[in-house]
């Protein structure tokens, strides 16, 4: 999905300066550094724990990491060649203010490239997906490439091989900078107002925030189990795609499914008992 995605990205010279944004344990840069130097990359997440993982990746260690918001790029305005971001819109409050800020931080005739989820169609999914994260609908990608000011805007849509028919499940979305300076209707978050929002917030808003961490996460424990289970039936189904773009599990995914495994074979066991 990644690989598909990056394609629009025209990651074609090795002078070219990227900025991945949201870049998080650095899955996306790992595909950004095969086709430019990771010297010519910087990297910008929220979490400094994400960070800390990238910087562990031996591939990565010429990046340059920096703590950050998305909808406050700690860059200069017409900075970059180009700009990605995938997998993690659907955790920005203000997903416009963040695409004007990919305008902001490349030079005029740079390119940048969103990817994310698109809400799903089928009603459960849908509840969990909106209960758990902000998936954005399909046209609101369009709708926010255009409200930064983007032209020339591409699109791709993309799905794990084991989603049926290919559904629209995420999409890899692009667009050109015309010219240099920030977007129309641009404006700075100020840190003060940053630091303002958390001072003030009140009590009944923590109560409220702590219900909605405990739901979300709910239904993020719903969603994932699914994801390797569609993963397990569709195993055999990758022959098709190029062998360095196959899907994998990791080692917390391979983890879950041996717990859920001995969880099945227990209750077998308790049932038939
Ligand atoms: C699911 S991870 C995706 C990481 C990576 N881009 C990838 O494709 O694997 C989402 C990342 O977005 C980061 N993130 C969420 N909101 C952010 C924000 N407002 N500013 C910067 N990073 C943010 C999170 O900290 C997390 O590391």
């Amino acid at each position: 999905m990644r690989d598909e995605c990056l394609v629009l990205a025209k990651l074609d010279h090795p002078d070219l300066r990227v900025i991945d944004v949201g870049s998080g344990t650095g899955f996306n840069t790992e595909g950004i550094v095969r086709h430019v130097p990771a010297s010519q990359v910087t990297c910008v997440d929220q979490s400094p724990h994400q960070l800390a993982r990238a910087k562990k990746k031996s591939v990565l260690q010429h990046c340059t990491f920096l703590l950050g918001d998305a909808e406050n790029i700690p860059a200069e305005t017409d900075s970059f060649d180009r700009y990605t971001s995938t997998g993690s819109i659907e955790y920005w409050p203000n997903p416009q203010q963040g695409l004007m800020e990919a305008y902001r931080v490349i030079k005029p005739g740079g390119i940048a490239l969103m990817v994310g989820p698109i809400e799903p169609k089928g009603p459960i999914a849908r509840f969990l997906a909106n209960t758990w994260m902000l998936f954005p609908k399909e046209e609101e990608y369009f709708q926010w490439m255009k409200g930064a000011g983007f032209v020339d805007i591409q699109h791709v849509y993309t799905a794990p091989h084991w989603i049926p028919g290919r559904e629209k499940y995420g999409i890899g979305i692009s667009g050109r900078k015309p010219v240099s300076g920030v977007s129309p209707g641009w404006q700075p978050i100020t840190a003060v107002a940053q630091a303002g929002e958390k001072k003030n917030m009140s009590f009944g808003r923590k109560v409220q925030l702590f219900f909605r961490v405990i739901i979300g996460s709910l239904a993020g424990f719903f969603f994932i189990p699914g994801a390797l289970i569609g993963y397990l039936f569709a195993i055999g189904k990758q022959s098709h795609i190029p062998k360095e773009q196959r899907e994998k599990l990791n080692g917390y995914q391979i983890a879950v499914l041996v717990i859920l495994g001995l969880l099945l074979i227990f209750l077998i066991y308790k049932i038939v008992s």
